[in-house]
């Protein structure tokens, strides 16, 4: 089969074309309807079929023979542990812990939110709420409990899943004294909080709202799964926009299993029983899609890995893990392979390991540089594929699809469009731009099965944020261009949003955050370029006349003050303190701009500014403070 066709007859033919990758899996009530709109015209698939993620996941093969076929292997180099757990083992925890969210009260409709570090507990409680018909929302364990109370709040789950602690390389990180501290913040307050017990010696708190994990599980009877309709929402998960609120993202349950299916075998090119390897985090899209729901809807044996491409304990981790388990398709962030380059520049610890099982290696989450690729390529004899996609479309939407046709990988570029979407780039007028020239990233509607439903509880900023700006068309929030050959580049966000090591971290939030010091009069906070991790978040503030405070106590309580409320995964670690910030003759903030002056780029001088003496005064500024750091 060829790429070409393919993507075609996915355009030209889209109810056809999805009805018969519907086909893949097994429907309770298989979709008449194929594709439909809803209320606010937006597409729906599936809308009349009838099926349970869950099942999908787990059920059915056991029904069809290989419950004893090894499902996910945890592999957790902090706590120095390997457990393999089979189909059947998983279908037996899942459905005892779901008799036991029953007996709690929660119910089909209902919400839980999930914050857990990357242990098997995690992925049973996202398929544990599935088998019930419960939308889970699992939040990132790197999150402080203000960000935790935020989602709590917005999602109103009657359940929170935690665990006592989460392990950061070498650090334990008490978790449920976290919850409890979100439940405090929040003005919704979770009926229960199922607390799984690592016993690693951190500290659990007792509150009246808990319940022991393990006594749930084991006190319960193994519930069936429920069929949902194919619109049901799975999942609610957080996303970072361009204000200091998060989004939920909605996703159903028929056009992303059927989604997951087609990519884990059109895309990724991985046949049932191989070992698939997203090394990502339960609390990102990447975890969601191809660490629990995609790889065990297509029969994979996942690999669950508590720990960090280094220093768990060195650079040579993800090159064990491969060999030891015999990975065949492997998913990371440029981010991580950028970390292991830094520590073993010449792949010194590659060659201690056999990687023959190795077929293919994904990377997304943030644009893949050419250098990362070229050191990748010349240590590690396997295609590496950078792929773009979002928490809102759920599975890649331009790459290089392996279980298609392999077309030549050109630097830089992500790929071609996936079957489904009709990449275009515009300009700020709407209009198409020609090859090679940049513009806003969109896509035309309809959306493929498996993309974001909606924004939970919030239609309006569903519409205003992704189908206003070009109507007709959904709107990534990304700049690239495409060359005459349909190849695509992503040259990056084109909002407030940024990128830190593959995280995504919204600039409009610390903002917010760096204005509530005391001192602060007015503040800018831009993503820098950073060699490590793509890029970072650079705090500019303008101080209140006759604050008298030190720079290095204020850049102290300012670090310490986003590290409370958002986490340390914000990584904001460099304040610098400003007599004005350049501003547009109306008072917009021209933050492009500064990103410009600290990245050194060459800029050009928006003729909108109202003074441009700042800039000098502002790179003198730079320079002053990095000589200071250096010292
Ligand atoms: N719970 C609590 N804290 C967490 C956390 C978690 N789940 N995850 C990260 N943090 C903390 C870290 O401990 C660190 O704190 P510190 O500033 O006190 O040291 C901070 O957040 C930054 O974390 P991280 O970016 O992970 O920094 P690092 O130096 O430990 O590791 C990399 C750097 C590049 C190795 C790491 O960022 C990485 O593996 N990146 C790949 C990310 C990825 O796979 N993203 C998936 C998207 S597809
Ligand atoms: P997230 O929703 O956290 O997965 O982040 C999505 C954002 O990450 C995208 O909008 C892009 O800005 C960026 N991104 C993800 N993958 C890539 C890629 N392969 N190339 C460039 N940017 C990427």
């Amino acid at each position: 089969m060829n790429y070409k066709d393919f993507y075609q007859k996915s355009l030209e033919q889209p109810e056809q074309f999805w009805k018969e990758q519907a086909e893949q899996i097994e429907w309770y009530a298989q979709p008449q309807t194929i594709l439909s709109k809803d209320q606010n015209d937006y597409p729906l698939w599936y809308a009349d079929g009838e099926l349970n993620m869950c099942y999908l996941a787990l059920d059915k093969h056991i029904q069809d023979g290989f419950g004893d076929h090894v499902a996910i292997i945890y592999d957790s180099p902090v706590t120095q542990t390997v457990i393999k757990y089979t189909y059947h083992q998983v279908k037996t925890e899942v459905a005892k812990l779901a008799g036991g969210l029953l007996s709690l009260g929660l119910k089909k409709g209902d919400t839980a939110v999930v914050y857990m570090p990357m242990i098997p507990q995690a992925a049973f409680a996202m398929l544990a709420c599935a088998r019930i018909g419960v939308t889970h929302s699992v939040v990132f364990g790197g999150f402080a409990p203000h960000e935790l109370a935020i989602r709590i709040n917005d999602c109103k789950p009657r359940v929170i899943l935690t665990a006592s602690s989460g392990i950061e390389v070498d650090r334990l990180i008490a978790y449920k004294p976290l919850v409890d501290e979100a439940i405090e913040l929040a003005e919704h307050k979770p009926k229960k909080v199922v607390v799984f017990n690592r016993k690693l010696g951190a500290r659990v708190p007792f509150k009246k709202y808990d319940v022991d994990y393990d006594a749930l599980v084991y006190g319960s009877e193994e519930v069936p799964c429920v069929a949902v309709n194919a619109t049901h929402p799975l999942y609610v998960l957080y996303t970072s926009g361009t204000t200091g609120k998060p989004k939920g993202i909605v996703r159903d349950t028929g056009g992303y299993a059927v989604s997951l299916k087609f990519s884990m075998h059109y895309i990724y090119g991985v046949k049932p029983d191989e070992v698939f390897w997203a090394a990502s985090d339960v609390g990102w899209v990447v975890g969601h899609s191809y660490i629990v729901y995609g790889p065990l809807i297509n029969r994979n044996t996942t690999v669950l890995f508590e720990g960090k491409p280094i220093k768990t304990p060195d650079a040579s981790t993800f090159w064990r893990v491969i060999s030891e388990h015999k990975v065949a398709v492997m998913f990371t962030a440029p981010t991580a392979i950028r970390a292991i380059k830094k520590e073993d520049p010449k792949g010194d610890f590659i060659k201690h390991y056999d990687l023959s099982c190795l077929r293919t290696q994904f990377l997304a989450g943030e644009r893949c540089d050419v250098a990362t690729l070229e050191w990748y390529n010349q240590h590690i004899p396997v295609p590496a594929i950078d792929h773009w996609w979002q928490t809102e479309s759920g599975w890649p939407m331009i790459a290089n699809m392996m279980g298609v046709e392999f077309l030549a990988i050109k630097p830089g570029s992500a790929g071609k469009a996936v079957c489904g979407y009709a990449i275009q780039i515009l300009n700020e007028n709407g209009q198409e731009n020609g090859p090679n020239e940049e513009g806003f990233v969109v896509i035309k509607l309809p959306l493929p099965p498996g993309t974001m439903l909606d924004l939970w509880k919030d239609s309006p900023r569903f519409k205003s944020g992704y189908l206003s700006a070009f109507p007709g068309y959904y709107f990534s929030g990304d700049g690239g261009f495409k060359d005459t050959e349909g190849y695509i580049y992503i040259t990056g966000r084109v909002d407030d949003v940024i990128n830190v090591a593959g995280h995504r971290l919204s600039t409009a939030e610390m903002e917010e955050i760096v204005a509530s010091h005391p001192a602060v009069a007015e503040c800018a906070v831009v993503g820098i370029h950073d060699e490590l991790r793509g890029q970072i978040p650079l705090a500019m503030v303008v101080t209140k006349t006759g604050e008298l405070m030190e720079h290095f106590q204020l850049e102290y309580e300012i670090v310490h003050l986003i590290r409370d409320q958002i986490g340390a995964v914000a990584c904001l670690r460099n304040v610098m303190v400003v007599q004005r910030l350049p501003k547009t003759r109306s008072g917009k903030i021209l933050r492009k701009l500064l990103r410009s002056i600290v990245d050194k780029e060459n800029f050009q001088i928006p003729s909108t500014i109202d003074d441009e003496a700042i800039i000098g005064e502002i790179q003198e500024v730079i320079d002053k403070y990095a000589t200071n750091k250096q010292k």
